[in-house]
């Protein structure tokens, strides 16, 4: 039997080979073959454990190991497999396959649930496709409505409802499929800091007790296309100057001028037609602002839509302003973070109480169930990029703590 390190390392690897840049990174997108392979694979891992496997509409994998008396409420535990463009290996797989190591561990300690643990693996946590994430969950919790599968487009212009139904999906039914609150006991999700807090302070484990929420704005700012050689700069409608101008904006917002906590970021721009010299017709960029504090967040992104309107009066541009989706920073369970510090003890390993600066499954299913999240370190504090890292000897004590959770959870 191969030892906890081995596997560990061993689904890495074969997760990280479903990428569609293979020389760059892992770039893991829903309801793109290589998601597909990635859940095939860890539903053939959840088989072998003896999980009683389910589906649902949106893509949501459920792998039951069922409790002595199923009429108690279940014990979730999981996260996601979707990865964002040039991610790294650890970003959701360690959730995934974290779960399915702690299953595997009580089984080996013959240990027996009285209440069902269910290895959840959401549909999509990353926003990469249709530039809003944990649809997954957000389905779960009936965050999703008729408009947002409509309104949430992807790259080439299909909406989420389109992909849906050209995946056999029935859209209505993603709308109506939602979790029972009081038939689940507590969501407990692994994941990698993907910050340098654990690592600065030199910390095995974070215990989060809270995740700061995104507001997901896409700003798309309408030109005059024109010739970059022969317009003078006098009559010249370009939107790339205003553009300019909202991404100094949204750094001077979230910068300490509102929030100590706030982050913003403008991390997609598309220029169109894109020509070196030819004045653009239009340009579409994502803001993303961030914060653990609700009301300081809701200022940032008023300020932000002034401003915004300043900026395009000024140059007399039209503009679209729109925010995709708006979500509340969560504080997590408090008696599960007191679990997950006897755990902790119980391992024998450091831990530090810690927010979340990315946002997770967590986040949403929080707003339904009392929901925790452990942390592992992340090497530098990268994620996001290729050379995101965790140590193998990190992520066992991260399965340890969460298979004691578990345990405690489900007795
Ligand atoms: O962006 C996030 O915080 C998450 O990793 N999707
Ligand atoms: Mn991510
Ligand atoms: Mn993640």
């Amino acid at each position: 039997m191969k030892s906890l390190e081995q596997r560990i390392e061993d689904h890495i690897e074969k997760l990280a080979q479903f990428t569609e840049t293979p020389t760059h990174g892992v770039t893991r997108v829903v309801y793109t073959e290589h998601d597909t392979l990635a859940k095939e694979y860890i539903k053939n891992q959840m088989h072998e454990l003896g999980l009683k496997i389910a589906e649902d509409e949106i893509g949501n994998i459920f792998g039951t190991w069922e409790g002595v008396d199923r009429d108690l409420s279940q014990v979730w535990t999981g996260s996601h497999l979707d990865a964002p463009t040039h991610g790294g290996k650890y970003d959701g797989v360690v959730g995934v396959f974290g779960a399915l190591e702690a299953i595997r561990l009580l089984q080996l300690e013959n240990y027996k649930p009285k209440h069902d643990i269910v290895l959840v693996i959401f549909a999509s946590e990353e926003p990469t496709r249709f530039g809003v994430g944990c649809l997954g969950s957000r389905a779960l919790t009936g965050m999703i409505n008729e408009e947002d599968l409509e309104a949430w487009i992807d790259k080439d212009h299909l909406s989420l409802k389109e992909v849906l139904v050209q995946n056999g999906c029935d859209p209505k039914k993603v709308l109506t499929e939602q979790l029972a609150p009081e038939k689940i006991k507590n969501f407990i999700e692994l994941h990698v800091e993907q910050g340098a807090v654990l690592e600065t302070e030199h910390k095995e484990i974070g215990i989060v007790d809270v995740i700061a929420a995104p507001t997901d704005i896409q700003l798309i700012i309408y030109g005059e296309q024109r010739h970059a050689g022969s317009t003078p700069m006098s009559i010249r409608k370009d939107p790339m100057p205003a553009a300019a101008e909202v991404v100094l904006l949204v750094e001077h917002l979230t910068k300490n001028n509102v929030s100590e906590t706030s982050v913003g970021t403008v991390g997609k721009a598309v220029i169109t037609p894109g020509a070196s010299n030819v004045i653009p017709e239009r340009i579409e960029m994502t803001i993303d602002i961030r914060d653990i504090d609700a009301e300081k967040k809701k200022r940032i992104i008023s300020e932000l839509s002034k401003g915004v309107t300043t900026i395009m009066a000024k140059r007399e541009l039209s503009y679209q302003f729109t925010i995709k989706s708006d979500d509340v920073p969560s504080r997590l369970n408090k008696e599960v973070v007191q679990l997950l510090k006897e755990s902790c003890d119980e391992v024998g390993c450091s831990a530090k109480v810690m927010a979340s600066g990315a946002y997770h499954d967590a986040l949403i299913m929080s707003r339904q169930v009392p929901a925790n999240m452990i942390f592992v370190p992340s090497q530098n504090g990268i994620s996001h990029a290729p050379t995101e890292f965790t140590a193998t000897a990190e992520i066992v004590t991260g399965i340890k703590v969460l298979a004691r959770t578990i345990e405690k959870l489900s007795q």
